[in-house]
């Protein structure tokens, strides 16, 4: 990335509780986001997302490590010093203002004349939809127009970054969708550098240039979309990302001039040794055991070499999610066909070998994806 608007450098965050053990909510932290750049933050609930966002924006100090926004060192600073805009998973609304004076509050130190900060509240009150509640008191709305309000707020300002903690987490869905898509335009129209959290998939692909993954305070892998399916950095990245997640199974490898994943119980699956890279050979070639991963849109349905009892047999409108009894678990195959099949019966199919992804049986970490190192 040529421009770099945030970096952050091995940071932590150990929160001390009285009388308990310390919660190392965030795990040495390295980040570098572009100007302009717009991220998704996503993870499982209480993997360190508030906690990032709140160092950065400085109402949290780090533990360690250092923050650094358009050029300058801000971890010291306070976060009106900061140049950061927010909108907090609990609104943080401001009770005895009006939604107007919440929103202008951020506008306040601006130096901006009446007639502006007037248009600004406008332009973003119509953006999300709160023009005929800017006069109500944030007591006598619903949480999802609280929640509109606080968004509102953030984004009326001028800012380094944006921060924006589950922006629509409380929206209903059709206005989600259409709140998601002005949100993308403004923020790529005026070069908003963001990082947004939030908890659903297709918000994260629909609106970020790139999707940072964490579990456990650690940052699993930050890359785009495709990245994030087709090379997963490991097993939590590979079973987490994907609607319906990759399918994962244990297998023993056999090595000779053919390269064969045996499932107990399951398919055995071979490459021809000859026909893949040394690094792959040699990255695979020093295991017995491997985790082997495919995607659902991968398992190839109605001819193959395996066969397996259906479990479920689910059409969505434009698509078939099954079920296979694989191995003692199952295995998940989406089709776009219908598949007149039902539970119960027997149905074939084919693996890949090239769609296979595999990981270490021991760290989850990737070693190769389909015919390529990981
Ligand atoms: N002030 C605090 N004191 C002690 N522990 C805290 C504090 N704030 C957060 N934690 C703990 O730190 C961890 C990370 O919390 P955080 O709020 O950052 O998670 P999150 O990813 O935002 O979760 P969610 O999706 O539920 O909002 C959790 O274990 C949480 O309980
Ligand atoms: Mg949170």
């Amino acid at each position: 990335m040529s421009d770099i608007a945030l970096t952050i450098d091995g940071v932590d965050k150990i929160y001390q509780r009285r009388g308990k053990p310390p919660v190392h909510a965030v795990k040495a932290l390295d980040m570098a986001v572009g100007k302009g750049e717009i991220v998704a933050l996503l993870g499982s609930s209480g993997c360190g997302k508030t906690s990032t966002l709140r160092m950065i924006a400085g109402f949290e100090a780090v533990t360690h490590g250092s923050i650094s926004l358009a050029g300058r060192r801000i971890e010291h600073l306070p976060p009106a010093g900061r140049n950061v805009a927010m909108a907090f998973e609990g609104y943080s609304l401001y009770p005895p203002l009006t939604v107007r004076d919440n929103i202008a509050f951020a506008l306040k130190s601006s130096r901006m004349s009446a007639e502006d900060i007037a248009r600004s509240i406008g332009e973003v009150a119509a953006l999300v939809e709160i023009e005929k509640i800017l006069d109500r008191y944030p007591s006598s709305i619903s949480g999802g127009q609280q929640q509109r309000a606080s968004l509102a707020r953030a984004l009326v300002r001028r800012a380094d970054l944006y921060l924006l903690d589950e922006p629509m987490g409380q929206l209903e869905p059709q206005l989600r969708a259409v709140l998601r898509g002005r949100l993308k335009n403004l923020l790529v129209e005026r070069g908003m550098t963001s990082i947004f959290v939030t908890h659903d998939q297709t918000e994260a692909n629909a609106l970020a240039d790139r999707i940072a993954v964490m579990e456990g305070g650690v940052l699993q892998q930050f890359a785009s979309q495709k990245a994030l399916k087709e090379r997963p950095a490991n097993l939590f990245v590979a079973t987490f990302i994907g609607e319906p997640p990759m399918n994962v199974f244990d297998a023993r490898i056999e090595n000779g001039d053919r390269l064969r994943f045996a499932v107990a119980g399951g398919p055995t699956l071979d490459f021809a040794a000859a026909d893949l890279p040394q690094a792959v050979r040699a990255a695979i070639g020093q295991r017995s055991e491997a985790v082997i991963g495919v995607r659902p849109h991968a398992v190839r349905l109605g001819a193959g070499p395996h066969e397996a009892r259906i479990v479920s047999n689910q059409w969505l409108g434009d698509q078939s999610h099954l079920a296979l009894e694989v191995a003692g678990k199952l295995l998940v195959a989406v089709s776009h066909a219908a598949v007149a099949a039902r539970p119960g019966e027997t149905l074939r199919y084919a693996l890949n070998a090239a769609d296979l992804h595999v990981f270490d049986a021991g760290s989850g970490a990737a070693v190769s994806h389909g015919t390529e190192a990981a």
